[in-house]
């Protein structure tokens, strides 16, 4: 945990935060979208991964509200992360449903550490902020938990697919934070 801010130290900038938060719930709903555009509405997958991407939605309109609430701009890489978003849920459905599982997997571990980093460096500076991030990171870690439940560590090559949309991930986290 990394203490309290104290005078002198900087100040957590709440603007790139939100920014790299928004991008990263949009970033959610296509790559989800993406999996359903592969698997249809009638594979055994799809009622656990609409459902997720209908608590994306929930979390990317909460940031869109307060990226507009507190004028910050998106991050200008959100065309990119729309298709890429898109063709990586896609590519790992066509995988198979458990590499789209271990996508989800990979990509939730990332978010949730992700989230508890803010958590810690927002302490208790912006409450309505860090009451969201809580409960998203609620329903984030539940997506890994279900993901893995559903079979996500039995696809084919499953370390390097989870240690490379992690990479992946953490990559888009930092391009987003800054641009
Ligand atoms: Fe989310
Ligand atoms: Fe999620």
């Amino acid at each position: 945990m990394t203490p309290a801010w104290r005078p002198g130290d900087r100040r957590a900038d709440v603007a790139s935060m939100l920014r790299v938060d928004q991008a990263g719930e949009y970033g959610a709903t296509r790559i989800y979208a993406g999996q359903l555009a592969v698997l249809g509405d009638r594979h055994k997958s799809s009622a656990l991964i609409a459902g997720m991407a209908a608590q994306e939605k929930e979390h990317l309109s909460h940031f869109d509200a307060l990226l507009a609430a507190r004028g910050v701009r998106p991050t200008i890489l959100q065309p990119f992360w729309a298709v890429a978003g898109h063709a990586l849920g896609a590519a790992t459905a066509l995988i198979g449903p458990a590499a789209a599982m271990a996508c989800t997997a990979a990509i939730e571990d990332e978010i949730d550490a992700h989230y508890s980093e803010q958590l810690a460096e927002l302490g208790d500076g912006d409450a309505p902020l860090s009451a969201s991030i809580e409960r998203f990171q609620a329903d984030e870690r539940a997506h890994r938990d279900a993901a893995i439940e559903a079979g996500a560590e039995s696809a084919f090559g499953y370390p390097l697919l989870y240690a490379a949309i992690r990479a992946g991930c953490r990559a888009a986290i930092e391009l987003s934070k800054r641009i």
